[in-house]
């Protein structure tokens, strides 16, 4: 396998700490809860794009790039560890992203990549993201430089190499530990390399536990079908693997999502709540509540059962909490209240 001699731009403070839920476990009455804390990879403010970025910008500088293209949303977590990366790297870094307006408010991430000094190009539709970022391609390279493009969330086979190469890095700390966990919570998304990764990495490694992606954008089917199944199957081809996932080895749950990617729900609400006054977690409205709000529903129907031990991938993603003070101010007064 060539995971182990891919180069790698160091950025990640690795191993990320694996934790143990007490007070949380004790609120749900339920199982041991594990949490693997990739929030603090390091890089500026951190997350899980980091490790992906540690083999991106390799592969830039290996093809002689000045420049890091890629996109988001306005609110893009990955963007931001993009433009953090690309500064470390000594890159520059140019952000399309969508916003809902021409003029977004400058807060949480987007605040954090003016810092950085990337330069942003803001656009109201989604679609146009594409034909920006190759317009944007063109004029760089008319200038002489040489622009290399990332995709978005980092996710194309050389991204998910990282959550394959991080799958060793928690079975190494499981069998420190002595922890044998039935189960793996992640948040799986439409660009999906994280769980993609994750589970190539399961199988290969033969580990103890199943990986449950928790949707925050999309139905389970269409995910597993369209994206996390393809770029696994890509990522172990790009390794030099024979081995290859079918979409009914993924698994996603797809009930905890709600009206729309962003879009902040009762459950996610809640998660963000009880994980900050019990373990002072801090969890973000977009993904990492959602998957949290997918595991606690799990421990109270049963579906896990008390005497489990599971684990959560905390995946970062703090900063958007600044720009939904809007879902998040009044939750939290309610609760206060009560
Ligand atoms: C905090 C957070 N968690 C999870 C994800 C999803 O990761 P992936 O793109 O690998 O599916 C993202 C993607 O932006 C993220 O910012």
């Amino acid at each position: 396998m060539k995971l182990g001699t891919l180069p790698k731009f160091p950025l990640a403070h690795l191993p990320t700490p694996l934790t143990v839920a007490r007070n949380l476990s004790a609120a749900l009455g339920g199982p041991e809860i594990m949490v693997k804390r990739d929030d603090l990879t390091g890089l500026a403010l951190g997350g899980n794009k980091t490790r992906k970025l540690e083999y991106l910008i390799a592969d830039a500088q290996a093809q002689g790039a000045t420049h890091v293209i890629t996109v988001g949303a306005a609110q893009s977590n990955h963007c931001r560890q993009t433009a953090a990366a690309a500064r470390v790297a000594g890159l520059n870094c140019v952000l399309v992203m969508n916003a809902s307006s021409e003029d977004p408010d400058i807060q949480g991430n987007l605040l954090l990549d003016h810092i950085l000094g990337a330069e942003t190009r803001i656009v109201t539709d989604k679609a146009a993201r594409q034909p920006m970022t190759i317009q944007v391609a063109e004029e760089l390279r008319a200038q002489g430089y040489v622009p290399y493009q990332i995709p978005g969330g980092g996710s194309n086979a050389i991204g998910s190499s990282a959550y394959v190469a991080a799958t060793y890095e928690l079975m190494a700390q499981l069998v420190e530990s002595g922890a044998s966990p039935t189960r793996l919570y992640t948040t799986s998304s439409a660009s999906g390399g994280t769980h993609a990764g994750l589970a190539l990495g399961a199988k290969l490694a033969g580990v103890p536990y199943s990986v449950h992606g928790v949707s925050i954008e999309g139905r389970a089917d269409h995910l597993k079908k369209t994206v996390i199944t393809p770029l696994a199957n890509q990522t172990a081809e790009y390794l030099g693997l024979d081995v290859r996932l079918s979409e009914d080895e993924v698994i996603i749950h797809d009930a905890y999502t709600g009206p729309a990617y962003g879009v902040a729900t009762e459950e996610c609400l809640e998660a963000i709540r009880l994980c900050a006054r019990t373990e002072a977690l801090l969890l973000d409205p977009v993904y990492t509540a959602k998957t949290m709000a997918g595991l606690i529903d799990h421990i109270r129907t049963g579906e896990i059962g008390a005497d489990e031990t599971v684990m959560f991938l905390h995946t970062g993603g703090v900063p958007a909490v600044f720009a939904d003070t809007a879902s998040i101010i009044p939750a939290m007064q309610a609760a206060s209240a009560s």
